[in-house]
């Protein structure tokens, strides 16, 4: 019986030096301590013992078993922390190395300029309103005093969506909803997306933005439309520039004019950035035509307004200087950074 346990033993002691993972620790426990194991079976013969050996016999048993349990228990200890080691080498982390940077997107300038627009309105006590990308004619056309065969309807030839339903061409528009709201006074812009069935090119695209601009009062002029928008121009331009109106056609207004603003890289003198005229166009404007006022039920003997039109991308284009407007779709965050 002793040989035989001393058998066990070296065997058992044996597996577990050339083990070379924990599984095979394992297995060797199994195979030696198991509830099926080598030393299980011995123990489970003892009854063959006679009685009186039984006591020593059955102390060797456990000698043995304690003695391959410590060694097993040694083993598996060693290859934890040698696993544990070799993980670490792995995971090793090199606090020298540069950090990576977080990198977050940037407003855009057209987000920028609309801000910058918004913000010396609102100073001036103007709300801001959204008005519907998607017009009926009425409110695109009709009610801003653009007859159905009027041929400034040609030049704002839009995409129609089913039978009156179109996209808008222009935020004036939404000129018509504040006023049929019929609350007085009205001192409004409403920036928003249009869109024009144009050809994209460095000036031209088939949807951009404009900033509408409405005001209806009691006794309102010409010259506040003059001061307001003179006003404006310095705030945004800077306190030296100066403006010009040009007499021009608006169906929706009478009388019409584009605005222009001296230029503000020479100052007036003449460049390239102004073409050589000192001046630069920004906007289009005048008073509200009565048919307007009276097609959305205000009375036009009693209140007057003005309006006008900003283009929004030519804002952003002129105040960063860009000088071509498909630069402000592709949305290339080397250029976006710039700004
Ligand atoms: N809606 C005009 C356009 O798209 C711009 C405009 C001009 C708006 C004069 C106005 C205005 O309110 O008074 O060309």
């Amino acid at each position: 019986m002793k040989d035989k346990l001393e058998k066990i033993k070296q065997e058992a002691l044996k597996q577990i030096e050339s083990s070379d993972a924990l599984e095979k620790l394992n297995e060797v426990r199994v195979n030696f301590l198991g509830k099926k194991g080598q030393l299980t079976a011995v123990l489970k013969g003892m009854k063959d013992v006679p009685a009186q050996d039984r006591p020593k016999v059955g102390a060797l048993v456990n000698e043995t078993r304690e003695e391959i349990e410590r060694v097993l228990e040694e083993a598996m200890t060693k290859m934890e922390k040698m696993k544990r080691e070799a993980q670490m080498k792995q995971e090793v982390i090199d606090v020298t190395l540069p950090a990576k940077k977080n990198s977050v997107g940037h407003r855009h300038p057209n987000t920028i300029a609309m801000e910058e627009v918004e913000r010396i309105f609102v100073g001036m006590g103007y709300e801001v309103v959204e008005g519907p990308e998607i017009e009926t004619d009425y409110y695109n056309f009709e009610a801003l005093n653009i007859p159905a065969d009027h041929p400034a309807k040609d030049e704002q030839d839009t995409f129609y969506i089913s039978g009156d339903f179109l996209l808008r061409t222009q935020t004036s528009g939404t000129q018509v909803h504040v006023m049929e709201k019929g609350k007085l006074p009205i001192r409004m812009i409403a920036p928003g997306r249009v869109f024009r069935s144009d050809e994209v090119d460095a000036t031209h695209s088939p949807s951009f933005h404009q900033i509408e601009g409405l005001v209806i009062d009691k006794h309102i002029t010409f010259a506040d439309l003059k001061g307001t928008l003179a006003e404006f121009a310095k705030e945004l331009f800077g306190e030296d520039t100066k403006v010009r109106f040009r007499p021009h056609h608006f169906n929706f207004t009478e009388p019409s004019a584009e605005m222009d603003v001296s230029c503000f890289k020479c100052g007036g003198s003449g460049c390239r950035f102004c073409k050589g005229t000192g001046w630069i166009e920004i906007l289009g404007c005048g008073l509200v035509h009565p048919n307007v006022l009276r097609m959305s039920k205000i009375d036009p003997e009693k209140y007057s307004g003005f309006a006008f039109g900003i283009g929004l991308e030519r804002i952003a284009l002129l105040k960063y200087e860009i000088d071509d407007m498909r630069l402000l779709y592709e949305n290339d965050i080397r250029f976006l950074k710039q700004f």
